[in-house]
């Protein structure tokens, strides 16, 4: 291999990049990883995952103070918000866990180059005006922001998640664009700490992609917690005028336009790949119409010698699903077996309660063939019930024939711990009954899943 300065470039240093860039080290083979932030961690660690929850987190707490569901349980606190001091701690787990990564990178002696890549050919990139030659180059470059035409984001008034992380005070009215992942749990942070919040969503129920119960249940509680929904509706334009914005707003199918005022504008209306000036056309790369890089179930483009993982290639964009591919794709390239199910792949909004899904929805599980659904409420599980957390509800959908597990859905306070074991009952194959005949520990939040499982056999005990 004497021929290329690495046997391992990745280009991006998000959970896909690292992660590939990380085990291709451990296994032995030389590996670099090009970045063009100042630190590593890629969107999820810099501006994603990280800091949202920590927003999340801290938010929590102030609610629980400041709503009345501690004084239920005999606290009586009146809360005072300390913004500062809540965004310092998301700054410090930020520098903590991009710090642990460069940690990780000494550790298996990955190497950093700190800068762009952009291909000159398919085993040669430029980072920081240096010639740099691999015999695999892994594409891990992530996504960004969509913008809305007709909206300018400037990070003050008009916000992306970016931005939304960082306001520095509390606005007395955001309208957020897009009843996404992003939208409810950044909405739900500043609502937490007094914002009025107002959701405008083009699709007539928010969270797509979600279950069709699920959706409309989460409506509800986010309606009841005092977020305000506009479904079926679409922002036309933004204008910002001595620092309020004014949003134009129709219906989806056209009609009159009404408009509305706002101290801050969340612009959350999805993401898309990051491929520009990566010099895609030097080698012969071409994207879909999605503007994602398509690879084979081993993670190889249509170029030999590069490959592509995590949000810049088709499917979810999720961290954990870049991560397992970072994984897979080292070990393909070292000639192993490197396999991701993209059947079995969870996905969280880590609101409150929090709203987790794996494998089918029951409305795509129909349109395959015939099935079983089982549902247990949240408010018939004692731990739920003890600790003031009534909401939600645990679905199951299994094979009408076979009994195996098609989607599991859940909302419920920890549903995103909850989801763990759908998706390990899923990768084992399991059935309904093998999760209703499992002992699960009492009282625990586990055991609504393990009632829904019951109530697909027709015989849940609690309701
Ligand atoms: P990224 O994390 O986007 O990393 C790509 C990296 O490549 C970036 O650091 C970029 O600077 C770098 N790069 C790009 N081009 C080049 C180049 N030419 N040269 C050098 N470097 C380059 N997912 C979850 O699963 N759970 C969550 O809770 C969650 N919360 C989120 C919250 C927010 C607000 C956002 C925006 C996203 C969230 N996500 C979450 C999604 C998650 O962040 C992404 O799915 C994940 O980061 C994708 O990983 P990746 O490695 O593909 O790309
Ligand atoms: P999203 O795709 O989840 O939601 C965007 C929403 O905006 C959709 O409901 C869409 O119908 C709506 N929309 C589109 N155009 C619109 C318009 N003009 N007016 C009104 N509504 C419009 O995208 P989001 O929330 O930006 O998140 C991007 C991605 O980031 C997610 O898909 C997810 O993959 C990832 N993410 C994951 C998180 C998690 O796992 N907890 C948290 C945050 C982000």
């Amino acid at each position: 291999m004497a021929d290329f300065d690495y046997d391992v470039l990745v280009i991006g240093s998000g959970p896909g990049g690292y992660v590939a860039a990380i085990r291709a080290a451990q296994l032995g083979l030389k590996t670099a990883c090009a970045e063009s932030r100042e630190t590593l961690g890629g969107t999820c660690l810099n501006v994603g995952c990280i800091p949202s929850k920590a927003m999340l987190h801290a938010s929590e707490y102030f609610d629980a103070a400041a709503n009345g569901s501690m004084a239920k349980m005999g606290i009586k606190v009146t809360p005072e918000l300390d913004l500062g001091t809540m965004h310092a701690q998301r700054r410090d787990a930020v520098k903590g866990l991009t710090g642990g990564i460069e940690f990780l990178f000494k550790k298996n002696k990955v190497a950093w180059l700190k800068g762009r890549a952009s291909f000159e050919d398919a085993h040669t990139v430029t980072v920081a005006g240096q010639k740099v030659t691999a015999k695999n180059i892994v594409i891990a470059t992530g996504s960004s922001v969509t913008p809305l035409p007709g909206v300018e984001v400037d990070e003050k008034i008009v916000v992306s998640s970016t931005g939304a992380l960082e306001l520095e005070k509390v606005p007395a009215h955001m309208v957020v664009i897009g009843g996404g992942v992003i939208g409810l749990e950044l909405g739900s942070v500043w609502r937490r700490l007094g914002a009025k919040v107002t959701c405008v969503e083009f699709l007539d129920q928010i969270l797509p992609g979600m279950d069709g119960d699920v959706r409309r249940e989460a409506n509800k509680i986010f309606k009841k917690q005092g977020i305000e929904f506009k479904l079926s509706t679409k922002v036309t334009g933004v204008t910002v005028d001595g620092g309020k914005a004014t949003v134009t707003l129709e219906p989806a199918k056209g009609g009159d336009a009404e408009t509305l005022e706002a101290d801050c504008v969340l612009v959350s209306i999805g993401r898309k790949p990051n491929t520009d000036g990566l010099g895609l056309d030097k080698i012969g790369l071409e994207t879909n119409q999605r503007g994602q890089i398509e690879t084979d179930h081993e993670f190889r483009t249509k170029v030999d010698g590069v490959w592509a993982v995590g949000d810049v290639i088709p499917g979810p964009m999720l961290a954990h699903k870049a991560e397992d591919e970072g994984i897979a794709v080292a070990e393909n390239i070292a000639g192993l077996t490197g396999i991701v199910n993209h059947d079995v792949i969870p996905s969280v909004v880590y609101t409150l309660p929090e709203i987790a899904g794996v494998g089918l929805t029951e409305e795509q599980a129909k349109e395959k063939g015939e099935i079983k659904v089982g549902k247990f409420p949240m408010l018939a599980n004692s731990r739920a019930k003890t600790n003031h957390e009534p909401d939600g509800f645990v679905k199951v959908i299994s094979d009408a024939k076979s009994d195996r597990v098609l989607g599991v859905w859940c909302i419920a306070s920890v549903a995103g711990t909850m989801i763990a074991q759908a998706a390990q009952a899923m990768e084992f194959g399991a059935t309904s009954e093998d999760v209703a005949y499992t002992c699960h520990a009492h009282p625990t939040h586990s055991e609504a899943l393990k009632e829904a499982a019951m109530a697909v056999q027709g015989k849940p005990i609690h309701i």
